[in-house]
């Protein structure tokens, strides 16, 4: 008798303590991108005990790299699962090809705490590496849902692609947020979709950028979420770029029938080297104060937690491009310590 009540009286205490825990995971809103164009980077294995040291509960990879895949399963760690570009026409013109792809990459992964499928990355009509794929993410996305769907997961795992801020005209002040003629057929299309589906936009938001393209006009302790803020129309307070940046997208989504939708801040970040205002210095600010700032929410949001990745966990020497983006690496070493907590 005493035995079993001590039983329950452990398993009372396991499930309190497991609730406990579920609730410092939803909590933590913050996670981390793991790309890996790099050839100097730790193991998948590697990658994700440096998750667990650092009490990181969620990933976002950009391709479903098999050993990636088998080293987050049963690791808890809630995953994005990204699409490639190059892979959106197979899958676009495709429903056998779609569903080949999530058996391959998600079905065969039970273990795997997928959250979001990302069906290509920053895909838009204005950027002359992507605009080739614009005319295949919605019937990606479809393809990749119906699969998801008939597979009895679309509950569970959301499907969505990532968009980047250039698809942006005005942006302030951020109530003034509103798409630019020449991407909104492209975007209205996924903007409808998701509201059907019920599922969030990833957005990538990166500060830096908008600072270094505008700063004559923009505080850089504004950009590194720094600041006391500024005030705009109507008395508000914007306490730094990222809140008026994310808040611009809201806007312009509810000038595109989007105002049901949700963002999921799919990259931000800052460089610590290669190029104006990147420095170490500048890059622990920024993601140091991003990680305490996503917990709280937006003017448009308030009180909402920010669900934001952090690009990226290593600097990326074979990643393409400026030098700029080859040094977005939060735990490159050395460069500073970084708490998640
Ligand atoms: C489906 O995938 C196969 C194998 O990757 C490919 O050869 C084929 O072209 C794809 N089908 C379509 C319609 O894209
Ligand atoms: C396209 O890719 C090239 C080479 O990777 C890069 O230098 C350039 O910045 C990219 N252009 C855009 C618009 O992203």
């Amino acid at each position: 008798m005493a035995t079993t009540i001590n039983q329950l009286v452990s398993v009372v205490v396991l499930l309190g303590l497991l609730i406990a825990l579920k609730q410092e995971f939803t909590v933590a809103q913050i996670g981390v991108c793991y790309g890996r164009m790099g050839n100097n980077l730790p193991s998948p294995t590697e990658v994700v005990a440096l998750c667990n040291q650092n009490n990181i509960q969620r990933m976002r990879i950009y391709d479903p790299h098999q050993p990636t895949l088998r080293a987050l399963s049963c690791s808890n760690i809630e995953l994005i699962l990204g699409v490639p570009n190059t892979d959106l026409q197979s899958l676009a013109s495709s429903q056998d090809n779609a569903s080949t792809w999530v058996q391959n990459n998600v079905i065969n992964y039970p273990t795997v705490r997928f959250r979001y499928i990302s069906v290509g990355n920053e895909v838009s009509p204005l950027n002359s590496n992507t605009s080739q794929y614009v005319g295949f993410v919605l019937p990606a996305l479809r393809n990749i849902y119906n699969a998801i769907s008939a597979a009895g997961l679309d509950t569970l795992i959301k499907v969505s692609t990532a968009i980047e801020t250039g698809v942006l005209g005005n942006s302030f002040p951020p109530e003034d947020g509103v798409f630019r003629d020449d991407v909104r057929e492209y975007l209205n299309g996924i903007i409808t979709f998701l509201v059907n589906i019920r599922a969030p936009l990833l957005v990538n938001i990166y500060p830096y950028f908008a600072y270094i393209g505008n700063k004559p006009n923009i505080d850089l302790q504004y950009a590194l979420l720094a600041s006391d803020g500024i005030v705009v129309r109507g008395g508000i307070r914007y306490q730094n770029l990222f809140y008026a940046i994310l808040d611009a997208m809201y806007a312009a989504l509810e000038k595109s029938s989007g105002s049901s939708l949700e963002i999921v801040v799919s990259e931000s970040g800052w460089p610590s080297a290669g190029g104006d205002a990147a420095s170490v210095d500048n890059a622990r600010t920024y993601n140091t104060n991003l990680i305490q700032r996503v917990r709280g929410g937006t003017p448009k949001r308030p009180g909402r937690a920010i669900e934001t990745y952090i690009f990226a966990m290593f600097d990326e020497n074979q990643r393409d491009g400026n030098e700029i983006e080859r040094h977005f690496g939060i735990f490159t070493q050395p460069k500073y310590p970084i708490s998640f907590n």
